[in-house]
């Protein structure tokens, strides 16, 4: 069986580092907060090059503490993309602020600039672009809408861990940005972890507060935050993983690189496209594919696992239905949605398994009658 994500792969190649990590968190008793959390938020600061990184519990808590770190609450709107999963909206809708979800750039699946200044009114506060799948958004484009109508921005970099423009890594271009670590991302803990960055000093402090009860010093509570911190052996756990990741993301390039080289003749197929300059760190390879849900069981009877991100567009589910949103308005996102597929993609998975699946999805198209 090839595994949509296989993590135990990983941990057995590093299992004598993560088990020594975990080890001395335990023996230190440095549970929640902490010299670890301290030393992997100096990390990934660093390794962005980025002035201040905030841990917190998850990467949906990450957006929301950002969004109530700009002052964004009731009365106040938010573009979102309309094909992301829904953390995005569902922190906007969390600090009383209301989504609205923006189209598709068609091929990349990131939001379209263009798009978004369609939507902007005198209630936008803010643009919160998510790098999907690993992909960077048109941020020059998002950053000059921004700038141009004095909004704000938070990069959703929940699954660009490394991934750039250029020399830059996402993460980097707007007022802050947040990172999930859940397990199967590109850089994953072994359990809920998240983090804001930023290079702005009010805005850490702020973000800071937030996540710990409203207090930099213990007890005292300059405003009222909630519980979202990181624990001891996820942060122990992602410093041993950091050290990885550059190498990690190569492995996962590479592995594109061939399965779209395999399936570049399937003419029912089409591979994930690319913009010049941007570096694609493939947190999911997703293709386009004719008689897509067939394709799955067949692939399933070969023993091959995959998935679909994400089913419906978040315009379409029954959380959205209260904004009664036309499809007209989502139009490239509906064109490819019945199409997307996920393969198995991880640094672990081998040239043989790309091979075994392009072959077999070869052999659906040469076999089966579609329709
Ligand atoms: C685009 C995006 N944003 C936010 C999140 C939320 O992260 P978490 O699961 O850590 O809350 C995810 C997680 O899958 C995600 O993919």
């Amino acid at each position: 069986m090839i595994k949509f994500v296989d993590l135990s792969r990983q941990y057995e190649s590093i299992k004598s580092e993560i088990d020594a990590a975990i080890s001395s968190v335990i023996s230190e008793t440095a549970f929640v907060g902490g010299k670890y959390v301290q030393i992997f938020a100096e990390e990934f600061s660093k390794f962005l090059g980025i002035k201040h990184c905030i841990t917190c519990a998850n990467g949906t808590d990450a957006i929301e503490i950002a969004l109530k770190a700009l002052g964004i609450g009731s009365e106040d709107e938010v573009i979102v993309p309309a094909h992301t999963w829904i953390s995005t909206s569902e922190a906007v809708t969390l600090v009383g602020a209301k989504p609205v979800f923006a189209d598709t750039l068609s091929y990349y699946y990131t939001i379209n600039p263009r798009e978004i200044e369609k939507l902007i009114t005198e209630k936008t506060k803010a643009i919160i672009p998510v790098h999907l799948y690993g992909l960077p958004a048109d941020m020059d484009s998002i950053m000059l809408i921004a700038k141009k109508h004095n909004l704000f921005v938070i990069e959703d970099c929940a699954q660009s861990h490394g991934a750039k423009i250029d020399e830059r890594f996402t993460g980097t271009f707007g007022d802050l940005a947040t990172f999930s670590f859940y397990p199967s991302k590109n850089l994953g803990a072994y359990g809920d972890a998240g983090c804001i960055v930023t290079n702005n000093d009010g805005l850490a402090e702020k973000s800071a507060l937030l996540s710990n009860h409203g207090q930099l010093i213990k007890h005292e509570h300059r405003i009222e935050g909630r519980n979202s911190r990181l624990d001891g052996i996820q942060a122990a756990i992602l410093s041993v993983k950091l050290k990885y990741l550059n190498e990690w993301n190569e492995k996962r390039i590479s592995s594109a690189k061939l399965y779209n080289d395999f399936l570049k003749d399937v003419r029912q197929v089409g591979t994930p496209s690319v913009i010049g300059g941007f570096t694609h760190v493939y947190y999911v390879y997703c293709i386009k594919a004719v008689d897509r849900d067939k394709l799955r069981e067949y692939l399933l009877t070969k023993g091959i696992e995959t998935a679909v991100h994400y089913p419906k567009i978040l315009p379409g589910l029954d959380a959205y239905k209260y904004l009664n949103l036309s499809g007209e308005d989502f139009r490239m996102s509906l064109e490819y949605q019945p199409y997307i597929l996920s393969l198995p993609m991880y640094p672990e998975l081998t040239s043989e398994e790309i091979k075994y699946i392009c072959d077999s999805i070869k052999e659906f198209y040469s076999s089966v009658q579609i329709g």
